[in-house]
């Protein structure tokens, strides 16, 4: 089957430019990329491309090229669900945040919501495609509720979980390590997996497009995430014992990453790992196996997070700690607001946590991102809910300007890792702080050195102080 008209449900960090890059990609094939949320169907829509909804680098470029041709952002459900042969369902899967499962099970509602939209529009068969990340065995509930609607339909279900990371999204996407694309291992289902094997093999190599049966790939995409994650947690273990004891974490990985079985990826020791995903599945991952009884499996992949939240905390307090056990009053600069640099993510940013417990202890905060919006910051603080909005705007204020918000500060905060910080005049910055002026570097991005012999009193990850 030779498909040409496409349709993603979900028009977000993962809709957006995978949608733009097989458009890109695949000029014979029709591209409509659809959501229920107006703003950001007229952001991806507007005239200049750099005000598209997601900051990704290169991203502009696909889209500029794509969009109008073969790539449509609409709101339209309806109408493209009924035009496509295949539709992608990529919308979010928080954790929820209520009832059974709260604060650990994936939150499917929105997937359910598709999958009775898809039912109730369909005239034709349809591939649907699991994207987002699901947990395993979603496919049978979305089979579940698309056959039996009585049209006499037949769908078939894929998991193409997607693998990109934020920030390096373009080319992610557009040289994979591999395309996992997980399908019914009968004649209808292996049909759909090549339907969608022949998408990608207009620029994926077909050695790089692994397919399985449906369950072994959904469990792969939390198994990748889970993997990832242990690996950061591993280091930042470490990196505490190093701050005891004068080794260097940065030696020590690359120490460990020069074994090739080890391989020196994922091993930066930083305030914590953040984003969408991670925390997330992970989450996911604990709460699938208690369900199964499996409490060990649970109890192992969990200390990955109880580690992760360790690191945040423990970077906050190494603050407090160091300004004399006290930060009433003071001023603390944060670099950086995203969860890592280039990208205007904010979604479980350690920047997040480390805040609200400097808040906690009535610090006063300033703060610098190079892409991300004020109402971000204080939306993202005003979700948890530990004082009011109010008192979150009287207490942190949100600077354009990185030289005018260290003014007058006790220390600087580095929370993401932008390269832009490396080449600030740190002199001048140093010069126009509180003495003794304090850097905390949760990224190991600065030159320590460089900044003890200007003056400053440097803490980094997982080198003594
Ligand atoms: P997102 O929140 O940025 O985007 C999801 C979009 O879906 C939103 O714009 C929302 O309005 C829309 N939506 C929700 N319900 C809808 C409905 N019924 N009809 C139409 N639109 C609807 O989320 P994201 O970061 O793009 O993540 C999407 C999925 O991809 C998640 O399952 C996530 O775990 C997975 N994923 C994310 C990443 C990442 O880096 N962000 C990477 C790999 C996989
Ligand atoms: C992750 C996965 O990498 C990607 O494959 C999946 O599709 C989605 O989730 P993402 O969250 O966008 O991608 O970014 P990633 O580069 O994985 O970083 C996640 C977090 O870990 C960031 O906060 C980052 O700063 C942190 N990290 C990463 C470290 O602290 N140290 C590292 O060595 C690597």
């Amino acid at each position: 089957m030779k498909i040409q008209n496409i349709c993603c449900i979900g028009a977000g960090y993962v809709g957006g430019p995978t949608m733009a890059v097989i458009a890109k990609k695949c000029p014979d094939i029709k591209v409509t990329v659809v959501d229920i949320n107006q703003a950001r169907i007229a952001a991806w829509n507007d005239e200049n491309v750099d005000n598209i909804p997601v900051y990704e680098p290169g991203l502009p470029a696909v889209v500029a090229e794509a969009r109008g041709r073969n790539l449509f952002f609409s709101n339209d459900v309806d109408k493209a669900i009924d035009e496509a042969e295949m539709i992608f369902i990529s919308v979010n899967t928080p954790t929820k945040t209520y009832g059974e499962g709260k604060g650990q099970a994936a939150d499917l509602k929105w997937i359910e919501l598709c999958a009775r939209q898809i039912a109730r529009v369909a005239k034709g068969d349809k591939i649907v495609v699991e994207k987002s990340t699901l947990p395993v065995r979603t496919a049978s509930t979305l089979k579940d509720i698309l056959t039996h609607t009585g049209n006499g339909l037949s769908f078939q279900i894929l998991s193409n979980p997607e693998f990109l990371a934020e920030g390096t999204a373009v080319d992610d996407l557009m040289n994979p390590d591999r395309v996992l694309i997980g399908g019914d291992q009968t004649e209808e289902g292996l049909k759909a997996i090549q339907a969608l094997v022949d998408v990608y093999a207009h620029w994926v190599p077909e050695e790089k497009i692994l397919t399985t049966n449906v369950w072994s790939s959904e469990l792969s995409k939390l198994t990748a995430n889970a993997f990832l994650a242990q690996r950061v947690s591993s280091i930042n273990s470490l990196s505490e014992l190093c701050e005891h004891t004068e080794a260097d974490i940065n030696e020590v990985a690359r120490a460990i990453g020069t074994d090739s079985r080890i391989g020196p990826k994922f091993l930066k020791s930083s305030v914590g790992f953040g984003g969408s995903c991670f925390q997330k599945d992970i989450l996911n991952l604990v709460y699938i196996s208690r369900t199964y009884g499996l409490q060990e499996v649970a109890d192992y992949w969990e200390q990955v997070i109880i580690m992760n939240d360790h690191q945040k905390r423990r970077f906050a307090k190494k603050i407090i700690k160091s300004l004399y056990n006290t930060v009433n009053g003071k001023k603390i600069a944060f670099l950086g607001w995203a969860f890592k640099k280039d990208t205007n993510d904010t979604r479980e940013s350690a920047a997040i946590y480390v805040a609200d417990h400097l808040l906690n202890e009535q610090s006063a905060i300033e703060i610098f991102d190079p892409k991300v919006k004020k109402e971000q910051i204080y939306t993202d603080l005003d979700y948890l809910g530990t004082r009011s909005p109010e008192e979150n705007r009287e207490n942190l204020l949100v600077g354009t300007d990185p030289y005018k918000i260290c003014e007058g500060a006790h220390a600087v905060a580095v929370l993401t890792e932008w390269d832009e910080f490396k080449s600030y005049d740190w002199q001048r910055i140093y010069d126009s702080m509180l003495k003794p002026a304090h850097v905390f570097d949760g990224r190991n991005l600065l030159d320590k050195e460089a900044l003890k012999a200007i003056g400053f009193q440097v803490h980094a990850i997982g080198t003594a102080d």
